[in-house]
């Protein structure tokens, strides 16, 4: 009894954490966009007016504020940018120009916030890529099955249950990977189309890949539940964690489908959403569940109508003057759209951009606490501490950020982004977000104290150093506010209020 009303207490605070942190993120965006609003009201009033209010007001007013006579917009106008603005994506930019069948997209839905497809039946897709926490899961490393909770509350599970280590990378946000021009998943890319129309995906399951595999989101789709730390569980725990535990995939998702069979709930959304199952369930394989999540995803989590686009669809009005600015210095000057280039603000490229390294790592380096990244997957020594660019589409939302979640603060790590060989020599290690155990938090420094490896991470960069006065620094953080489409300040519709095997939703 008392034990439940505990956890009640916890759900509670954990809905409230993740409530703050919305409503945080919802004040932020106001004050952005409030203080644009503000400024074309203003931009109304006569000139002569506003000199008087302001010298009322004590306020500088310097022309070039107001941007019809600033420099940059003038070269803005001129298209004097180093990179070409992207144009707006539209439904043409999606498979199945974004609208995948209803009962595919509803049974995804239920599967992605289902517990039963994790060994011990505790944890969900969504509990790392929540609609609550943009997608992702508030936390620098995600803390996979055994852990309690969501969000900021998230626990490391008791006793035996325990997590035995943190996820080592960050659990990224989902947004937008319906996109066709998404052809390159995870940080380190792992999973790939290389053949724009073909439907052959390179995955770490070789051979052993399943085929009928719908599209790349599918692909992934089959992943999460084959890892130890995230789905699966530990070896002795259940039947899908001694599979895993010998790297044997197929009898994994065989024992999911099987699942899935015993529960009549699942066999009708299976049948309504794949004509070719009929009668029953025998036909049911986990690629149908893992073709009806990426269904889901595509379609639930579109979310690229900022107001970046409805300025790039030629509405001058739809950003502030600094969010314009930030956007000149992020096609100019700053060079961020060297790499965060295209619709969806990534070239999909790998490059390494000496993101600290915190963490228990990828086994790699001496130590065994770096990560390599993509030289891991082409076992090139030149490709190593290279990462995926991300897509920076609400990327507001989506924090902690970087591939293992070392900066909780936008504008810190876009100061990385400018001059990542200072950044990484001054990091401020308050900045992860990391939930406390004391022999998790002994390893999480190792990498970081470890000069020769940080030496190398820095040697690795390829970003060219680029020097901005403190007000540009934040008016390229005012751009990055300006790729939120606003729909996504508030994603709780989509979460169902049950699943059909009864397990728990609400955490
Ligand atoms: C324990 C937390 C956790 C769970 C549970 C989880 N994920 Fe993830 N997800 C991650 C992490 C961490 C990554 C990044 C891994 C990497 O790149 O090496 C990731 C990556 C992804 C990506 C790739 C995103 C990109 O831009 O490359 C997709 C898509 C995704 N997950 C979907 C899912 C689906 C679908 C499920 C359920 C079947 C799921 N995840 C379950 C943590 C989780
Ligand atoms: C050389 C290519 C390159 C350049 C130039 C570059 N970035 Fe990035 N950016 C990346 C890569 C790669 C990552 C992921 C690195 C990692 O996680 O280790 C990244 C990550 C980010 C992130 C974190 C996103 C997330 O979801 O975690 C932000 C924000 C960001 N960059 C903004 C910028 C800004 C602003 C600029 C310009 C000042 C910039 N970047 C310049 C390649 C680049």
């Amino acid at each position: 009894m008392v034990l439940l009303m505990l956890r009640r207490i916890l759900v509670l605070t954990v809905g409230l954490n993740i409530l703050r942190s919305k409503l945080n993120n919802m004040a932020l965006i106001f004050n952005h966009r409030y203080s644009g609003y503000l400024i074309r009201c203003f931009k109304r009033l006569s000139w002569t007016a506003l000199t008087v209010i302001s010298a009322f007001m004590g306020h500088n007013l310097n022309a070039d504020n107001w941007g019809v006579h600033s420099a940059t917009e003038a070269s803005l106008l001129s298209g004097e940018l180093l990179f070409p603005l992207p144009e707006p994506p539209t439904d043409l930019d999606y498979r199945e120009k974004g609208s995948p069948s209803a009962a595919k997209i509803e049974l995804g839905r239920m599967l992605f916030f289902d517990k039963i497809l994790s060994g011990n039946q505790n944890i969900s897709c969504a509990t790392c890529h929540h609609p609550s926490a943009g997608l992702g899961d508030q936390l620098s490393l995600s803390i996979g099955e055994g852990g309690n909770l969501l969000g900021l509350g998230r626990d490391t599970g008791e006793g035996l249950d325990a997590v035995h280590e943190r996820v080592p990378r960050n659990a990224p946000d989902i947004f937008n990977l319906g996109a066709k021009e998404f052809v390159t998943i995870f940080h380190d890319g792992r999973v790939q189309q290389p053949f724009k129309n073909k439907n052959f995906f390179v995955t770490p399951a070789g051979e052993t890949l399943p085929s009928k595999l719908e599209n790349i989101l599918a692909a992934q789709a089959l992943f999460p539940v084959t890892s130890a730390t995230e789905m699966a569980g530990q070896m002795g725990e259940n039947t899908i964690a001694n599979f895993a535990a010998e790297k044997d995939f197929t009898s994994i998702w065989n024992a999911l489908a099987e699942r899935l069979r015993s529960i009549p709930a699942y066999v009708s959304l299976f049948e309504a959403a794949f004509p070719k199952i009929k009668n029953g369930s025998n036909e049911l394989t986990f690629a149908d569940a893992a073709n009806a999540i990426a269904a889901f995803e595509s379609q639930a989590f579109r979310f690229d109508n900022s107001p970046f686009d409805a300025f790039l669809r030629g509405d001058d009005d739809a950003m502030t003057v600094d969010e314009k600015m930030g956007m000149s210095l992020f096609y100019g000057e700053a060079k961020c759209a060297s790499c965060h280039s295209g619709p969806f603000l990534t070239d999909h490229q790998f490059h390494a951009t000496a993101m600290p390294q915190i963490g228990p790592g990828k086994n790699h380096g001496t130590s065994g606490r770096e990560d390599f990244g993509r030289g891991a997957i082409t076992e090139d020594a030149a490709d190593n501490y290279k990462f995926r660019t991300p897509s920076l589409r609400n990327v507001a939302l989506t924090g902690p950020w970087g591939h293992d979640g070392a900066f909780s603060d936008l504008k810190e790590i876009v100061i990385h982004q400018l001059n990542p060989f200072d950044a990484l020599a001054y990091y401020d290690r308050t900045q992860p977000v990391l939930t406390g155990r004391s022999d998790l938090d002994a390893i999480d420094w190792i990498a970081m104290d470890d000069a020769v490896a940080v030496d190398q991470l820095a040697d690795a960069c390829q970003i060219e150093p680029v020097n901005l006065e403190p007000d540009e620094i934040d008016q390229l953080v005012s751009f990055l506010y300006a790729l939120t489409d606003l729909r996504a300040l508030d994603m709780t519709d989509i979460i169902p209020s049950s699943v059909p095997s009864g397990l728990p939703v609400a955490d």
